[in-house]
Parts: structure tokens; C-alpha cells; sequence
């Protein structure tokens, strides 16, 4: 078992794979559209509040218990308290990995179709109406979405099949900078557009007027979300980070790195909803109906297209990498499988759920559960509920059965990082963090139901 495991070769090296879960579709699809469902800026300030009063101490509870245990999710909780039912969380998370990967196969599959339609040169001269009927005639199409879909997947059980993560590691580092420059160089052209000011208002002039009760749950679990926690992808990178590395400071840049480009995400979408006239919000085919406009506005929009939405479906697989590291860790851990059938099994179960998310929006769309598409209610319970409870019980293990000390230490690799601010951030997670999550969690079923 022990021979699987790798070892981050530097502190660069884990942030860099860190960085590359957390970023993904989650900032530049999932965040603007969540955003402006819930009211715009207001929804921002309790984002950012969640990221780094909650988020920050998740992440290095997961890490600092993944490390202490080097295992997967499940197998950590086991080793670090055998008697308990811990490994439960552990479970729920892997269940969480594989309904996350079903239904964001079906975005990143979509990506793939606007590299294609951007090398084909199919946004030149449409506008809003034309755009948005494009993306509704192709994702409710019965059969493109899901090759793509299929393509994406079997493309994430490929790399990691042939063990190449260390390779993507490499790649990412080189590409994600890339697609960090081309975002900057998207938002000047976004605010500069004639009425950006009005979409730059909706994001950054809180009303609170707009935001209820469940746009503060959306918040938390879009940070949960968008951050890679509440699940067990950060416990098991945890547990390849060499000893000496401290967390603390680790944890803060990967969570930097990711809420500067969720907010450069919106920085783009919002002034070009302005520019276009449009209404502030627009589901999940948001940015792909707002990014081509911009791109058209462009000087070389042609270019801009092909690489943005190429770089994207990148950001795209080094997360979906993550989640498929999760079951597929623990079916090599727990059951001695083998790498390569635990990862056909992970991404067959994988393809035949995000076949129905998929289909969601096309042949499926009438077939509702609590009235929400599967794609919906996957997205839905996903990051609001199993990635929100499961956080809870992470802080609360960590917190309260972990041991202080054995937190401080992992925090800063004995001794060697900042130790008054471990000691701040071990305080969070043991009284602040559970309270905070809680109020929310509980919040939602007191005023009414939760999905
Ligand atoms: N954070 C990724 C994104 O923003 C998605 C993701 C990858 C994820 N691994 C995860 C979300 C684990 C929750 C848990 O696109």
C-alpha cells in the first residue's frame, strides 16, 4: 500500500496541485452565476468571510489529519480513530467525489465543445439571443453533450491510469500562470466595455436587501465548493506533504490563489451582462454565453476564444483529477485493488451517473426530484449539503478529538511555522468554525427544507 504513495517533491509542488483542485470550473462557471443568483455583492462580502474565517481552517484540519494518517479520506479517520464512527465522514465524502465528478464531467464536457466551436469560429457576429439559443440547441442536444462528457472523463481516468499526475503537475504549473494572464487580459477588455460600470456595481455594491438565508448557505458551500474541502481530496493530498513542510501559510496561498480568480471570473462575466443588456442573472450557461460576446469584442477574440476556453477545460481536469483521486485512493488503500481497476470502476460509475446529469438538460429535464433536474440536485446537495456537513464534522474532529497539540504541531511541522497564529487558527476550528457552520447548517432546515 505504502508504495502508491508519492511525495510532493517541493512546497511549490503542493500548492501547485493544491491550487490546481481548487481552481477550476467552480471559480469561472459555478461563482459568477451563484453570485448573481443571490444578489451580487452582498453575496461577495459573506463569500469572502466564509473562504478565509472557514474555509482556510477545513483545509488545514484536512490537511494537517491526512498527513498525521497518510491515508485517502476514509482510511484516515479509521487509523486516527479506530472506534469511533469518524470513517463515516470519510464515506460521505467519497460519495461526494464521485456525485461532484458526474455532474461536472457534463461542464467540462461543454467546454470541449467551445474549443471546438471557437476553432470553427461559431460566436463570430452573434449576439445575446443568438449565443444563448446556441448553448441551449447543444446542451439539450441528446448526443454531443454526452460524448464529451464520456471523452472528458476517460481523459482524467487516463492521466490518472498512467500515473501521470506528476506530469499534469509540471503542465499546470506552465498553464494555469497562462490562463491566470489571458483571465487579467479578458477583464480589462470586460470593464472597459461601454456600462461596465453597472455590472461592476451589481458585484461590488453590497444590497443587502437581496441576500436570504439560503444565498448565506449558497456562500458557504460555493466556498467549500470552490476551495476543494468538506470532502476528503484535501485530506488525501494531505497525506502526501512531506513533514516538514508547514501548512499554515500553504493553506492561505492555495485559498488566495482561488478567490483572486473567482473574482476575476466575475470581474468578466458581470460588466459584459451590462454591456449586453442584460439581466444579472442566467443559470448555469452563464459564462458561456457571456465570454464568447466578450471574446467577439476583443482585438484577436479569435485566438483569446480558442486558448481561454482550452486553458479552461486544463483548470477543468486537474480538479476533476482530484475527485477521481479520492474514490479511486481508497478503493487501492482499502480493498488492495489494483490502480487500474479501481480507477475503471471509479469512472465507470462516474460515466453512468453523469450520463443522467447530462441528459438533464435535454431528454431529462421534466424528470425532477424536490423539483430540480438530477444535474440540479447533484450541484445542489453536493456542495450545500454534503461538502457543509461534512466540513462540520471535520472541524468538530479536529477540533475536539484530534488534540490540540497534535494539530499546532502539523500546522507548523513542529515548530517551525508561525506558532500564535496556529494556535488562533486551532482555536477557529475548534469553537468559531463549528458554530459558524452549524448556525448555517441548522439555519436552512429550521426555515424551511433544504433543497
Ligand atoms: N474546487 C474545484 C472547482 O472549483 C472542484 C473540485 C475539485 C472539488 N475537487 C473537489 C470540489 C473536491 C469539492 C471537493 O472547480
Amino acid at each position: 500500500m505504502k508504495e502508491n504513495r508519492g511525495n510532493f517533491s517541493s512546497k511549490l509542488g503542493v500548492i501547485a496541485v493544491a491550487a490546481g483542485s481548487a481552481v477550476g470550473l467552480g471559480n469561472i462557471w459555478r461563482f459568477p452565476y451563484i453570485a448573481g443568483e443571490n444578489g451580487g455583492g452582498a453575496f461577495l462580502i459573506v463569500y469572502l468571510i466564509f473562504v478565509f474565517l472557514i474555509g482556510v481552517p477545513v483545509m488545514l484540519s484536512e490537511f494537517a489529519i491526512g498527513r498525521k494518517a497518510g491515508c485517502n479520506a476514509y482510511g484516515t479517520f479509521k487509523k486516527l480513530s479506530p472506534k469511533g464512527a469518524w470513517w463515516l465522514v470519510g464515506l460521505m465524502g467519497i460519495l461526494a467525489a464521485i456525485m461532484i465528478f458526474s455532474f461536472y464531467g457534463t461542464v467540462a464536457g461543454w467546454t470541449l465543445e467551445y474549443v471546438k466551436k471557437a476553432i470553427c469560429d461559431e460566436f463570430a457576429g452573434q449576439d445575446l439571443g443568438a449565443l444563448s439559443q446556441s448553448f441551449s440547441d447543444f446542451t439539450t442536444s441528446p448526443t454531443m453533450p454526452l460524448v464529451w462528457m464520456v471523452v472528458f472523463v476517460a481523459l482524467t481516468a487516463l492521466i490518472i491510469l498512467g500515473g501521470v499526475e506528476k506530469g499534469i503537475e509540471k503542465v499546470s504549473k506552465f498553464l494555469m500562470p497562462l490562463l491566470f494572464v489571458l483571465i487579467i487580459a479578458v477583464c480589462i477588455r470586460a470593464v472597459t466595455l461601454p456600462n461596465a460600470s453597472k455590472g461592476l456595481e451589481f458585484l461590488f455594491k453590497p444590497d443587502w436587501s437581496s441576500l436570504t438565508f439560503k444565498g448565506v448557505l449558497m456562500a458557504l458551500g460555493q466556498a467549500a465548493f470552490s476551495l476543494s474541502i468538506g470532502m476528503g481530496t484535501m485530506i488525501t493530498y494531505g497525506s502526501y506533504i512531506k513533514k516538514d513542510t508547514p501548512l499554515t501559510a500553504t493553506a492561505i496561498e492555495i485559498a488566495s490563489c482561488d478567490t483572486i480568480v473567482a473574482l476575476l471570473g466575475a470581474i468578466m462575466v458581470f460588466p459584459t451582462l451590462a454591456f449586453l443588456g442584460a439581466e444579472s442573472t442566467g443559470g448555469p450557461g452563464l459564462v458561456f454565453v457571456t465570454l464568447p460576446a466578450i471574446f467577439q469584442a476583443m482585438p484577436g477574440g479569435y485566438i483569446f476564444a480558442i486558448l481561454f476556453f482550452l486553458l479552461l477545460s486544463v483548470a477543468a481536469l486537474t480538479s476533476t483529477i482530484s475527485l477521481l483521486e479520492v474514490p479511486v485512493s481508497f478503493l487501492v488503500d482499502e480493498f488492495n485493488m489494483s490502480r487500474r481497476k479501481a480507477t475503471l470502476l471509479s469512472s465507470s460509475v462516474i460515466i453512468l451517473l453523469g450520463v443522467f446529469c447530462t441528459l438533464s438538460f435535454g431528454l431529462l429535464s421534466d424528470f425532477t426530484i424536490f423539483g430540480k433536474t438530477i444535474f440540479d440536485l447533484f450541484d445542489y446537495t453536493t456542495a450545500n449539503i454534503m461538502l457543509t456537513f461534512g466540513a462540520l464534522f471535520i472541524v468538530i474532529y479536529v477540533g475536539w478529538f484530534f488534540g490540540r497539540k497534535n494539530f499546532v504541531d502539523e500546522l507548523t511541522a513542529g515548530g517551525r511555522g508561525n506558532v500564535v497564529l496556529a494556535k488562533i487558527i486551532s482555536i477557529i476550528v475548534k469553537f468559531i468554525a463549528p458554530i459558524g457552520i452549524g448556525l448555517v447548517a441548522i439555519g436552512t432546515f429550521v426555515i424551511g427544507g433544504i433543497v
